[in-house]
């Protein structure tokens, strides 16, 4: 871009400082950086904020904003699904976390390419048209090897998250290089879609000051010039005010925590804070699923446990309390793939019970918060709001807030349960009075609604409703309505209002005319009584699929009401094109729509042939979906039929081979080109147990499996060793002696007793120790927590003094990649994987036929592998995973290899993930495939490898076009 002339940005600073008066008291974005943070420049466009919401080019904005990780999801043309589908389900804004230690393989080196290519990923979305909050770090936590910290950082001696100058020389080498990135997407340069970018990460215990200073510093000087954010979440630091503060501070909040086995275990509500009066109330993590640890009891209790019911009365309840920025951790979880998860919360699956799965299917919590999405980007009053007084509803079990509008008088009533963890069904009436919180008076009020007789508003166990009254809907007066509004808009010359309460409830619309408006129900069953005296038409009904009806207002703009069950709202999809807003009833998903002329091109996917319904502009008489002409039928709306999917049928595996490995247990294997481990200190803040330190990281082996071997001369009295190994939770450590097996521990001290025999006396023996590396811990605590080694921390003979001498071998080329593309955590050191077994092609001598299900006494690692031919149709997504089936009490693990990716984490007796889904890109899903299986036989009896099958999780026709990622062989 070429660099504006003086005069230009005298000008432009000019129209910035006029723009931030005329809006009305809003805080510029440079007015509350706070006195520690260089001022940036003033833009073309700006995002700023008051005490009641987010602006953006001084307009107000609810933000509902969707988490999602890229480096979850191995293939770019993947992150177009996801972001499409947040927007379509009515988020304007996704939370980013951009993980350093996934960019950063050794210190001085990055890499935003391919999978990492971040640049892309704001292009994308740039351009489905949603907001990006950028989360750099770069502390992250996110269940991610050590919190996102690289490899290479556990090894520093400096404290990270303070000040220490070896901690700051390694972030402002990762913020040097990712912040032009972002600063080249910012939405005040009018080309990109970052809005917000958060410093640190609930940084909140062990604090330091002038570290926050130097980041928000540092950042600046990059080009970031949008509002700084933090998340709060505990310990005594809110950053709200004071060195090292933030424009947009804000709570995140986990309400339902992380316990997925009682997943209808509900804990109550809370409000979140306020942290300064000149902000709006901000969750930048409030939760949208929960994570699950190794051996936990599966995802599908997750979902359970923070379902569509948790969505509507938490969220609800949040607006209830005037927060107008909620950002949902997670939307979409993704695969922690590789080695990316961090040891003690999570196995390979980042899932998180979210509303869209780990494959990328839609769930009933989407449309939960589609439905509330909707509603937060439609009914504009909601952003600017305050507390105003209530009376109760007549039942006492029932609690009602309201909040209203000061400028416009909207008032929005949030009725739920007092205690919401309630299950109870109950009936009530509630009071609107339209003048309360609101100047001037003489607006009607509603002591008792819904009003006609035998009718109440009834509100199930676990649910809650947001009910909007004295509202300018469009051109129409609505008094209230007992349904909740989902979206509405100007469609032609009519406006169109789509509102929804659960199947077999009561429903009360009450809009305002001077005079009686023609009612027309064009279907369902629809009561109307005009009362003249009030100006007030009354509909009635009971939702029931979905009710039709048109008020047509004298010499005014109709109105079509929807009036649907909530699952019949969540079938429609609100496109907004330059024609104005389309509404489309009927496919599993509307991606992308665009008006030309009299046509309308619309995109999707559909699971089965549907009717499409399409609400448009008259103007549009022709619809196309994803390129091809809809036959379609109708006057007022079009209708028309959509194509499902064709069947798909999987290949069975088939023709195994296999080959044992591990002769690193051998006691002639030449181990000379291994790294010699004789450090006699480490910067690592836990001390070693013995001498030399073997810490796997100290030698810039930071992922996965390390072997070790030790040699002795043996002096005839050995009698055994014990070994301390630092794994992570759910790891492995397997030993031998001269190629002798003598057994595996857990994660911590175990002694191997020597076999009888086995030790040659006078003569060279070898230790060979494998141990598995689940990963580093977060450092939530500020406190180096991830530097807790990992590999063998300690080594004693038992018997004998005789000294031992390491070597030491991890991933092949440790800090030095020589696969980069699939990166630093995709491979560990097995020998299979230093050897490039895991590659497609990676097979050669050695390798014998077999069948699965295979049972193997030799314990160490074996190999299997197979190919298989996908053609699946062309224009389906079909997503695919792999799943293992055993007796789960054989003690083996294994790693699994598609196409040379590690996509999974396998471990037969611990669980509970035994599907793992792989992202087409990886997957060929037109041509071969290779599945490569390393396995490790933990016990030596009972190792092998079970059935091993693919599986379908869905099939669907879309628009979705996604290329293979490419990767050497
Ligand atoms: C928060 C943290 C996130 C993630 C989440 C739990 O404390 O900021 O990164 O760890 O908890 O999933």
């Amino acid at each position: 871009m070429r660099p504006l002339s003086r005069a230009r940005r005298r000008l432009l600073l000019f129209v910035a400082v006029v723009l931030a008066v005329v809006g009305g008291g809003a805080v510029t974005l440079a007015a509350r950086n706070g006195p520690d943070t260089p001022q940036p420049a003033h833009k073309a466009h700006t995002v700023a904020y008051d005490h009641y919401s987010l602006k953006l080019d001084g307009d107000r904005v609810y933000l509902w904003s969707a988490e999602f990780h890229y480096w979850r999801l191995p293939s770019p043309d993947l992150w177009l699904d996801v972001l499409q589908k947040f927007k379509a389900a009515g988020y304007n804004a996704t939370s980013i976390y951009f993980d350093w230690a996934y960019h950063s393989p050794k210190q001085g080196v990055y890499d935003f390419t391919g999978v990492r290519d971040i640049d892309r990923l704001l292009d994308i979305a740039q351009q489905v048209g949603i907001y990006v909050i950028a989360r750099p770090g770069p502390y992250i936590n996110a269940e991610t090897d050590s919190g996102g910290f690289p490899g290479w950082l556990t090894t520093q001696k400096g404290r990270a998250r303070s000040s220490a100058p070896d901690y700051t020389a390694a972030y402002q080498e990762w913020l040097r290089h990712v912040d032009p990135i972002i600063a080249r997407h910012q939405f005040t340069d009018g080309t990109g879609p970052v809005i917000l970018y958060q410093i640190e990460n609930e940084y909140g215990t062990h604090t330091d000051k002038a570290y926050m200073k130097d980041l928000k510093q540092q950042v600046r000087a990059d080009g970031i010039d949008v509002p700084f954010t933090h998340n709060h979440c505990c310990g005594a630091s809110k950053w709200a005010t004071g060195g090292g503060s933030v424009d947009l501070p804000g709570q995140d909040s986990y309400p339902q925590k992380f316990n997925c086995s009682t997943p209808d275990r509900w804990n109550g509500l809370s409000t979140l804070p306020r942290f300064r009066d000149d902000a709006p109330i901000f969750t930048p993590e409030f939760q949208g699923g929960a994570y699950d640890p190794w051996g936990g009891s599966g995802y599908d209790k997750c979902r359970k446990l923070t379902g569509p019911d948790f969505e509507k009365v938490f969220y609800e309840n949040n607006i209830a309390t005037g927060v107008t920025m909620q950002n949902f951790y997670m939307t979409y979880g993704g695969t922690s793939w590789g080695w990316l998860a961090d040891p003690s919360h999570v196995y390979t699956s980042y899932d998180y019970g979210s509303a869209i799965k780990e494959d990328r299917e839609l769930t009933p919590k989407y449309d939960e918060a589609k439905r509330l999405g909707y509603l937060t980007q439609a009914v504009a009053p909601l952003t600017k709001t305050k507390s105003v007084s209530a009376d109760g509803p007549t039942n006492t079990d029932l609690h009602l807030t309201a909040r209203a509008n000061p400028d416009d008088g909207t008032h929005f009533y949030v009725l739920r349960h007092r205690d919401a963890t309630s299950t109870t069904t109950e009936t009530t009436h509630v009071p609107i009075d339209l003048n309360a919180g609101t100047q001037g008076g003489a607006k009607p009020s509603y002591p008792s609604v819904p009003q006609e007789p035998g009718t109440s508003i009834k509100l199930a166990g676990r649910d809650s409703k947001l009910l909007v009254a004295g509202y300018r809907l469009g051109s129409q007066d609505l008094r209230y309505s007992t349904s909740e509004i989902m979206t509405h808009g100007r469609i032609g010359d009519r406006d169109v209002a789509l509102l929804y309460g659960r199947r077999g409830e009561d429903g009360e619309t009450v809009l305002h005319y001077d005079a009686e408006p023609s009612v027309t129900v064009m279907s369902g069953k629809v009561r109307h009584v005009w009362n003249a005296g009030r100006g007030d038409l009354r509909l009635n009904y009971t939702h029931q699929g979905l009710a039709r009806v048109l008020v047509t207002p004298r010499g005014g703009v109709p109105v079509l009401l929807l009036l649907a069950t909530d699952q019949e709202a969540a079938r429609f999809w609100r496109q907004d094109t330059a024609a104005g807003p389309v509404l489309v009833r009927g496919p599993e998903l509307v991606r992308s729509s665009v008006v030309q002329g009299s046509a309308l091109a619309l995109t999707g996917d559909t699971s089965a042939p549907t009717d499409l319904e399409v609400f448009t502009a008259p103007s549009v008489r022709t619809v196309t979906w994803n390129g091809a002409p809809v036959r379609t039928a109708g006057n007022d709306t079009l209708t028309g039929r959509l194509a499902g999917p064709r069947p798909v049928t999987l290949p069975a595996l088939t023709g195994w081979k296999t080959r044992a490995e591990s002769p690193e247990a051998r006691p002639g294997f030449d181990d000379r080109a291994w790294t010699v481990a004789d450090h006699k200190t480490t910067n690592n803040p836990t001390p070693p147990a013995t001498s030399p330190v073997l810490y796997a990281d100290d030698y810039g082996f930071h992922h996965g499996d390390v072997w070790y071997r030790a040699h002795f001369t043996a002096k005839g009295r050995e009698a055994g060793i014990t070994l301390t190994a630092g794994t992570g939770k759910a790891g492995v450590y397997s030993a031998w002696l001269n190629g002798r097996f003598l057994g595996s521990s857990g994660d911590g001290r175990h002694t191997f007793a020597f076999p009888a025999g086995a030790v040659a006396k006078g003569r060279d023996n070898v230790l060979s120790v494998l141990v598995e590396d689940m990963g580093h811990n977060e450092d939530f605590d500020s406190t180096d927590t991830h530097k807790e080694p990992r590999g063998l921390t300690g080594a004693k003979l038992r018997g004998s003094t005789a000294p031992l001498t390491w070597r030491i071998q991890g991933s092949a080329g440790g800090e030095t990649l020589p696969d980069p593309a699939r990166g630093p955590f995709n491979t560990g050191g097995l020998f299979g994987e230093r050897n490039g077994w895991y590659l497609p092609g990676g097979t050669g001598a050695g390798w014998t036929a077999t069948t699965l299900p295979h049972r193997d006494k030799r314990p160490g690692i074996s190999w299997y592998e197979t190919t298989f031919d996908l053609s699946l149709p062309k224009g389906q997504d079909v997503p695919l995973g792999v799943t293992f089936t055993d007796d789960e009490s054989r003690h083996y693990r294994a790693l699994l290899f598609v196409n040379g990716w590690q996509l999974g984490r396998y471990v037969n007796d611990v669980g509970p993930q035994r599907s793992f889904p792989i992202p087409p890109g990886i997957l060929r899903t037109d041509g071969r495939n290779t599945l490569a299986i390393a396995v490790w036989n933990e016990d030596g009896r009972t190792g092998g490898l079970g059935q091993v099958g693919l599986r379908q999780y869905a099939d669907l026709a879309t628009s979705l076009r996604v290329s293979d990622v490419t990767a050497p062989r």
